[in-house]
């Protein structure tokens, strides 16, 4: 029986791997202009690592992990997303220890066993963008700065960036109480996890997806109203660098991110014409993960794109790139040096193509065309004979007849 790939995961095709080898080459240039340096973690760790950072009552840790023990006995899993691990390597290499100020990216394929649909995979990839060292509002306003300019960049138009402020652990502690009290009170019409959240974590009632749960949460209690006076002041100021910088925000109240480790600022980036999965990029403040996970005080802050949501919305296909050159050769002899011409010209960065069936000519043009290719080396007895090959211009449906001996000298001048 025909094996297929696995349900949420996908084969990226070419000529759809150039889409996506733009957008990574795109990110790598933006971001090392922005002083990040890239980072690349393993795609296993602890699972440990996941449930203490991201939190147990989450969805991404409660019910979306691929986790398992290995032969060793070990439970591990497949990186839902990269902050974790990006905190851990931080931590581990003691990349602080200079200067705790770190500016770093990653790109890769991340895990969660959601239910697919339009813009949601079980293998998805992001671009990962984590700052450490930073605890000045600037960083905030920056960061969310690189986001925008790379989806413009990229070409993305129609988006929106909503912000939140998420508060410290010292004004999430009255608040949760008030949460918890107003979730008390709504009890019986809160499903079984939305109960259960109310006890251990009430904030984690925000991401639930009921209907019914999302009727009470429209009315609950928010952050924003129990801010302490540091974090009214932060967020204060990331807005008005926000507003120094003319980028548009929404204030968006209810946006709670679905994962525990952010403080203070917290951002989505959301586009239209994706339906409901219409995040493209998010990310937030985590002034306290690096020493909850055993390092020291340092702040941090970062955000995530959604490589196949971008892709969803991305307007343009970058044209495919033909080969520069094809060589129709005609008889085996020619064809044999065209297989060594093209090796040296490709070698020479001039892309290059040829038939190696000996095919007869009109076949080769057609293959050329097929191709894309902007030019066609014609070279067969005749063109042997008068020591001239026949350069055909596909684009300007042009030809002209280029002394053998020197063809090589003028592709790699139209290179
Ligand atoms: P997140 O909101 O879980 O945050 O994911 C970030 C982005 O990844 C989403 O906005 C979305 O575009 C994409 N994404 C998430 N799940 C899926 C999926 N199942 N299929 C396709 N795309 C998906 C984080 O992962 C944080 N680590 C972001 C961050 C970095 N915060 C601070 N630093």
């Amino acid at each position: 029986m025909e094996i297929k790939v696995i349900k949420g995961f996908k084969d990226i095709l070419p000529p759809e791997t150039k889409r996506w080898r733009m957008l990574e080459e795109s990110a790598r240039e933006i971001l090392e202009g922005f002083g990040c340096s890239e980072i690349r973690v393993p795609i296993l760790e602890k699972a440990e690592l996941f449930s203490r950072s991201i939190g147990e009552e989450t969805d991404i840790v409660g019910k979306e992990m691929y986790s398992f023990e290995d032969r060793s006995g070990d439970v591990v899993t497949m990186r839902p997303e990269a902050t974790a691990s990006i905190v851990r390597a931080y931590i581990e290499h003691k990349m602080y220890a200079a200067d705790p100020i770190a500016k770093l990216y990653s790109i890769g394929p991340m895990f969660r066993h959601e239910r697919p649909a339009k813009g949601r995979f079980r293998q998805f990839h992001q671009i990962n963008v984590e700052v450490f060292g930073i605890s000045h509002p600037m960083i905030d306003a920056e960061v969310m700065t690189i986001l925008m300019h790379y989806l413009s960049i990229v070409g993305i138009t129609g988006y929106t960036l909503q912000i939140n402020s998420l508060g410290c652990p010292r004004c999430r502690l009255p608040y949760k109480e008030s949460l918890r009290a107003f979730l008390s009170d709504h009890l019986p019409r809160l499903c079984e996890d939305c109960r259960r959240r109310t006890e251990q974590n009430p904030l984690r009632t925000f991401d639930c997806k009921i209907q019914g749960c999302q009727d009470i949460m429209s009315k609950a209690p928010i952050v924003s109203d129990y801010l302490c006076t540091e974090c009214t002041e932060h967020f204060a100021a990331v807005r008005s660098y926000l507003d120094d910088l003319e980028i548009a925000y929404e204030l968006n109240p209810r946006m709670v991110r679905g994962l525990d480790y952010y403080t203070k600022t917290a951002f989505e980036v959301v586009a239209g014409g994706l339906g409901a999965q219409n995040t493209v990029g998010a990310g937030g403040r985590y002034d306290h993960l690096v020493a909850e996970l055993g390092g020291p005080d340092i702040p941090g802050i970062g955000f995530a794109i959604g490589m196949e949501r971008l892709l969803l919305i991305l307007p343009h296909e970058p044209l495919p790139r033909g080969p520069l050159l094809f060589i129709a050769a005609l008889g085996e002899g020619l064809q044999r040096e065209a297989f060594s011409l093209s090796y040296k010209l490709n070698r020479a960065g001039v892309r290059t193509m040829i038939d190696y069936e000996g095919r007869s000519l009109k076949a080769q043009m057609r293959r050329a065309d097929k191709f894309g290719a902007r030019y066609v080396l014609i070279i067969g007895e005749d063109e042997q004979r008068t020591g001239k090959a026949i350069l055909r211009d596909m684009q300007e449906g042009k030809q002209e007849e280029i002394p053998i001996p020197s063809i090589f000298e003028e592709m790699v001048r139209r290179r």
